[in-house]
């Protein structure tokens, strides 16, 4: 699986596109969504804008479903006709633009395009109003998410370029064989022995597009056992046949469904670990796409990867 740089220019649009196609809009809404009936009046409206800085409201029945929308310019018509204190009901409109809360973020972008409102109620299957989306909340997700692929990857390319670390009794490794213990749950410590191994194949003339391919892998594999692992985990690596096989074993809590855990996106990463770079959802995904067999065996007692990078002309 060489990839020429059209492939890895696919790659990276891969990554963009399924932020689009895996984010659902419950991710971004604003919740509790802020509400009122239709006999509350015009003048409880405006207040409630007025104080919560907002350009609408919708109305819902006594269950909670949509009923209509109140929008500054109603009040602004109610009060010019000096009918602020009417009912709401009286003023409201009742055919409302709404979103439902399990549409994609591509559904979502092109529905705001189209629509030229600002301001959009959620709806779950009942009609009910669980939530509100504004063109800046939709921005605002998107940014973080792009903010969280490219972060991921540079921190990733800056660990695997130059190798800063140096070897330690963490390290064996012999001709064909590289092993290295993982045991820290420091962030900052993350990818160490990826860098090594990467210097091990480097040195044993390994070609460039393996060598990177294989320490990629290897490199996502390591931080999950630091990020999600109890921290504490091995790493093996064996030459055999030009085929570069890499292991890497954790000891907990393990992975509760792989097939998720495999969707770009996905993550269980805390905002802590997201605000540094960490959890952008694209680890195992991208150990899928650059290893040429890929095993994940997970239980609860841990994690078992194995990974085997084969070069081209051997296949
Ligand atoms: N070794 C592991 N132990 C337990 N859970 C794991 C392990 N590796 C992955 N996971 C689970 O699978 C999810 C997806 O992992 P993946 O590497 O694709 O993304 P991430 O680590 O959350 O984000 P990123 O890799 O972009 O920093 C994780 O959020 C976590 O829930
Ligand atoms: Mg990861």
């Amino acid at each position: 699986m060489n990839m020429n740089s059209y492939e890895k220019k696919l790659l990276k649009y891969k990554q963009y596109d399924s932020l689009l196609i895996n984010g659902r809009i419950s991710d971004f809404m604003s919740k509790p969504p802020i509400t009122l009936t239709r006999e509350a009046t015009m003048a409880d409206a405006k207040a409630l804008m007025r104080d919560n800085k907002i350009s609408g409201i919708p109305i819902v029945d006594v269950d909670g479903v949509l009923v209509g929308l109140i929008s500054l310019e109603n009040i602004i018509i109610a009060l010019e006709k000096q009918q602020i204190n009417d009912p709401i009901e009286k003023h409201m409109v009742t055919d409302v633009s709404h979103l439902m809360e399990n549409m994609a973020v591509s559904t979502v972008m092109s529905y705001l395009m189209t629509h030229g409102y600002h301001r959009y109620p959620v709806v779950d299957d009942k009609k009910k109003v669980v939530g509100i989306v504004t063109q800046g909340d939709l921005m605002l997700h998107l940014y973080t998410q792009l903010g969280n692929i490219y972060m991921h990857n540079k921190r990733r390319e800056e660990l695997l370029m130059p190798v800063i670390h140096h070897l330690d009794s963490d390290t064996k490794m012999d001709e064909n064989s590289f092993s290295y213990d993982i045991d820290t749950r420091d962030m900052d410590q993350a990818g160490k022995g990826s860098t090594l191994f990467k210097k091990f194949l480097q040195e044993r003339e390994v070609p460039v597009d393996e060598v990177r391919r294989a320490s990629i892998s290897l490199y996502e594999a390591e931080v999950n056992v630091v990020l999600h692992g109890s921290g504490k985990g091995e790493i093996k690596g064996y030459l055999v046949n030009d085929q570069i096989f890499m292991v890497v074993v954790d000891h907990g809590p393990g992975i509760e469904d792989i097939d998720l855990a495999m969707e770009i996106g996905y993550t269980t990463a805390d905002d802590e670990a997201r605000k540094r770079g960490f959890g952008a959802g694209l680890g195992l995904n991208n150990i899928k796409q650059y290893t040429d067999k890929l095993i994940i065996i997970s239980s609860s007692h841990g994690v078992k990867i194995e990974m085997v990078v084969i070069p081209e002309r051997k296949k």
